[in-house]
């Protein structure tokens, strides 16, 4: 998406450990209207699939959950990254080991909201190692559901996640892919 690669390349700002920080738009700030022109560019991809839920992770994943689940007029249906009082009863649950943070946490949502009706597109803001994406298709089958695939806002090509669930025959449609970032070289993003 051309419009975000402009976005990541006026506003981003490139910091230590190949992190990427774009608390202006998507992050920290969100930009409303420009993350619904994301939603609506990446549903597109996915206009054959019959897609009943959104799921994402808790917390920057969220706000593009929302703006495409409002697209596709469906639930949106986020992980918690601890149980709490207000994840009760039965519940799914997987380990995400995260690779930025060098920390585990365990993804839990109640098994009432993913079910074998359901056909969900998983959705996140950042795909790095893909252990994220891992963790919500793993929710998604401990309840029956079927993956439709992932749509992510920006993933980082140069950590290998996305190609990597690629191969294994997921749909991974991502709306600007980083191929390499450098503060000396700046952005250069995947043609
Ligand atoms: P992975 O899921 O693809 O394996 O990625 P990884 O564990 O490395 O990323 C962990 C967290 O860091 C995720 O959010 C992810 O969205 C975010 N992240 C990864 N790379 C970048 C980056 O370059 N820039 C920004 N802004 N975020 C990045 P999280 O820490 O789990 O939490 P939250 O922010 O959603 O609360």
């Amino acid at each position: 998406m051309k419009a975000l690669e402009e976005k990541i390349l006026r506003e981003g700002q490139i910091l230590p450990g190949n992190v990427l920080k774009v608390g202006s738009f998507l992050n920290q700030q969100i930009d409303v209207p420009f993350m619904n022109e994301m939603a609506s560019e990446g549903v597109r991809f996915f206009s054959d699939k019959a897609i009943t839920k959104v799921l994402t992770v808790e917390a920057s994943g969220i706000a593009f959950g929302y703006a495409v689940a409002a697209k596709l007029n469906v639930p949106l249906v986020f992980a918690k990254k601890s149980r709490t009082s207000n994840v009760s009863g039965s519940v799914l649950q997987a380990q995400v080991y995260s690779y930025t943070h060098n920390t585990n946490y365990t993804a839990t949502v109640s098994a009432d909201f993913l079910t074998e009706k359901d056909t969900v597109l998983l959705v996140d803001d950042f795909l790095a190692n893909g252990e994220a994406l891992k963790g919500l298709a793993a929710l998604a089958e401990q309840g029956g559901a079927q993956v439709a695939g992932a749509l992510i806002a920006i993933e980082k090509g140069f950590q290998k996640g996305g190609d990597a669930l690629r191969q294994a025959g997921m749909q991974v449609e991502s709306l600007a892919i980083i191929e390499e970032m450098s503060p000396e070289r700046g952005i250069r993003f995947r043609p």
